[in-house]
């Protein structure tokens, strides 16, 4: 084992929500694949044995399809599990000593924000901190002030090389393929810029509303949920430079460079919408004004992006499900003109499937239309064996490598941006279910040539 790798994997929260719905299924790939051979505790602060952990892993897994008898049996002898009351230093050394010989542990708080504070302060009582990394989940806070403060506690107990912030879109190979996509591909780089490039739209669009956690989306909406940080890394993907070196801090500084060349928001920049029937989730507030919709368009001022709009768009209970970006490309200078001929776009999608589609223009048959629109479509379907988003990002921080998580200065970037808009009680626009959001949204942030919905 190299000394950067953790020798212990514990996971805070293992009785909750996303340990059952992501946590189990990515550690059962890692297993799988032979990248999971160090001992995995669970902790929680449910009164549990390690064979109710080890049911709940197989409930999870079941209910996802997703049993592999053998890589299952193998994690099942990793997990253990600790019951610990977050605010009891000494309750932390059942911890230490289930961690036994591990000196590099791997600490993953799946737990609310609100309890980090108290478990990082209880694993520097406790020794457990020593050696060990920290991963933590999105959102990184709720505000820029907020990050801030979070950083501040994370960094009196662990250096920054050891606080892996997950942001699992990052996980995911589309998003990460789009700088390698720009930068591998000669013909490229020369018109991924003003000249060629008239503006850009990005849409995350989901056919499900919250899925039971209306008590969690009343404390985040969709700018904290989805944009701020699953948005924000796909724009910092697309729009970056190319990186000084392939290594983790010259890519996560070319990141960093787009989001400070971006001015915060204003009021007029955004539109919020919630749909019609959020209000009677478990959870919610009757007159709640969270957004389960936001459209924003924003500008990067720098050379390479002079003048090109950027337009992002999330929402819940939209049509369907997908995420694209939809980049439109300007209209060719000479020739043509009295064809009338459409301007052309090039499509990505990162899900459902993954997919790169060019328009074009070209001769038609029709002598009253010679001029004729057509997409050329590339679709690859993701194989089974294919590591998940957070596979990824668990096997990644575990191994130490950092490129796929935010570096501090990022995540305060990404909430300086957002930051003003979040202050400013912009109205919220209801919007019926299955519909593309709020109408409004067409008079007020309406990209060149409207939106494009997948
Ligand atoms: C999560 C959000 O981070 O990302 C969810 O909390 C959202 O609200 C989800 O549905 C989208 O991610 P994915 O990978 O399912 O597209």
């Amino acid at each position: 084992m190299s000394t950067s790798q953790s020798d212990a994997l514990v996971f805070f929260g293992a009785t909750g929500d996303l340990a059952f719905k992501k946590i189990f299924p990515a550690l059962q790939a890692m297993s799988k694949r032979g990248r999971l051979d160090v001992p995995v505790i669970g902790v929680g602060r449910s009164d549990w044995t390690a064979d109710q952990l080890r049911a709940r892993a197989r409930e999870s897994l079941e209910k996802q399809g997703e049993v592999d008898p053998i890589a299952f049996e193998k994690l099942s002898g990793l997990l253990r599990y600790v019951s610990v009351d977050y605010t009891e230093t000494a309750t932390f050394q059942a911890l230490r000593k289930e961690l036994g010989a591990a000196e590099r542990p791997a600490y993953y708080l799946a737990i609310p924000p609100q309890m980090f504070e108290t478990v990082v302060e209880h694993l520097e009582k406790s020794g457990c901190a020593k050696g060990a990394r920290v991963l933590v989940e999105k959102p990184f806070g709720r505000d820029l002030a907020s990050a801030r403060e979070l950083n501040r506690i994370l960094l009196k107990t662990f250096d920054e090389s050891a606080i892996f912030r997950i942001d699992h879109f990052l996980g995911k190979s589309p998003v990460n393929n789009l700088h390698f996509f720009r930068f591998a591909n000669a013909f490229l780089d020369p018109i991924w810029n003003h000249h060629y490039i008239e503006s850009v739209q990005v849409t995350l669009a989901e056919d499900f509303g919250v899925q039971g956690r209306g008590g969690f989306y009343e404390e985040t909406g969709a700018i904290r949920d989805v944009i701020q940080n699953h948005l924000f890394q796909v724009l910092t993907h697309l729009a970056m430079e190319a990186a000084g070196g392939s290594d983790s801090e010259s890519i996560r500084d070319a990141k960093v460079k787009v989001l400070e060349a971006i001015t915060p928001l204003g009021a007029e920049h955004v539109v919020r919408g919630q749909f019609v029937g959020y209000r009677d989730e478990k959870g919610v507030a009757a007159d709640s004004k969270v957004e389960t919709y936001a459209a924003m368009r924003l500008e990067i001022k720098n050379e390479r992006w002079q003048g090109v709009p950027f337009f992002l768009r999330a929402g819940k209970c939209l049509p369907i499900t997908c995420t694209e970006i939809v980049v439109r490309l300007r209209r060719p200078a000479a020739g043509f003109q009295e064809l009338d001929l459409k301007q052309n776009a090039l499509r990505l999608q990162i899900s459902p499937e993954i997919l790169f589609a060019l328009g074009m223009n070209v001769l038609g048959s029709n002598e009253q239309k010679p001029g004729q629109s057509v997409e050329m479509v590339a679709c690859r379907q993701q194989t089974a064996d294919e590591p998940s988003a957070y596979e990824r990002v668990l096997g990644d921080a575990m191994q130490a490598d950092a490129a796929l998580f935010a570096r501090q200065d990022y995540a305060e970037e990404a909430w300086r941006i957002v930051d003003p808009v979040l202050k400013a009680d912009t109205p919220v626009h209801e919007y019926e279910q299955n519909t593309w959001g709020p109408t409004v949204v067409d008079k007020v942030i309406v990209p060149p040539g409207g939106w494009h919905n997948p």
